[in-house]
């Protein structure tokens, strides 16, 4: 048995949430092929596109499929084969789309024992590998599409959100490198309470203005008092990303995940197209390569 997959990229935190808020691009990610094997446990076939490790052991995708196997103990194995399109360290969740696929098409060969939401913690484990932190802003999107929510990581806790019809992402990838767990190692631990207020507020209404495709109101509540400040001197051009994204008339922005990439929120194809192009052009002047993607959610 063999299955072919997509498996998604994501923007984490979506600004106000930290670790706790996630979406789904729907037109970019990696390629997967998963097939059964005669022995037990977990082969990693072939990956194409990226330098990362053969050993399941050290593997993303194939520590979160050994976690999915030793629950479900089947008796046979499998192999996998991982075309990446998403570059490692780029924020837009290439270990989460290999941990999630992985999950995914495994359970679906084993006959969809598990929801895809049963399959958020398996996935997790492959993120611990990568980043030091079981975080699932970007694992649960891959696996449920549209928004997630993580209400609560003990005990998990995870809350589906469509995404409004015409909203769009629009991400700009500076080719540098950072990872998770670097830019986890800037944020600080403690934050005033006058801090966290303006944060509740915004995260609010960010879900509010989900569940009532309120364009402006999501755009209003694209805001991040905690983690964007001491992160974003972490990325080129940061602050002046997001100003040509607004003005070209996206909702708002901001890191995604734990950068370098930054998002912005369009409403509708051409206005997302039209930040992309304004992204592009402050990234343009400084020579540093990039990648672009627009994307529906
Ligand atoms: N919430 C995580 C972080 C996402 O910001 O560190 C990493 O992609």
């Amino acid at each position: 048995n063999r299955i072919s997959i997509f498996s998604p990229a994501t923007i984490a935190n979506v600004s106000c949430g930290f670790d706790v808020l996630g979406l789904c691009l729907d037109s970019v990610g990696d390629e997967m092929t998963i097939n059964t094997a005669c022995p037990k446990g977990v082969k990693i076939k072939e990956i194409i596109g990226a330098d990362l490790p053969l050993v399941a052991e050290k593997n993303v995708g194939g520590v979160a499929a050994l976690a999915l196997l030793e629950h479900l103990q089947p008796d046979h194995g499998f192999e996998i084969s991982i075309k990446k399109n998403i570059k490692a360290g780029s924020g837009i969740g290439s270990s989460a789309a290999s941990a999630a696929g992985a999950v995914f098409a495994i359970n679906h060969l084993l006959g969809s024992p598990l929801s895809n939401k049963e399959l958020v913690p398996f996935a997790m484990q492959g993120e611990k590998l990568a980043s030091g932190s079981a975080h699932a802003d970007n694992v649960a999107p891959a696996l449920l599409g549209g928004f997630t929510l993580i209400r609560s990581y003990e005990p998990l806790d995870i809350i589906k959100i469509d995404a409004p019809e015409e909203l769009y992402a629009t991400v700009i990838h500076p080719q540098i490198e950072l990872k998770t767990m670097d830019a986890r190692s800037v944020i600080r631990e403690n934050i005033t309470l006058k801090k966290a207020t303006v944060q509740c507020g915004n995260i609010a209404g960010l879900i509010s203005g989900l569940y009532t495709n309120d364009y402006n109101l999501i755009g209003r509540s694209l805001h991040d008092e905690l983690v964007e400040p001491v992160r974003y001197i972490l990325i080129p051009k940061f602050k002046e990303i997001k100003v040509a994204a607004m003005s070209a008339g996206a909702l708002g922005g901001g890191i995604s995940g734990s950068g370098p990439s930054v998002f912005a929120l369009s409403r509708g194809v051409q206005t997302a197209q039209k930040a992309a192009e304004a992204m592009a052009s402050v990234l343009q002047d400084t020579g540093i390569p990039f990648e672009l993607h627009v994307s529906p959610i």
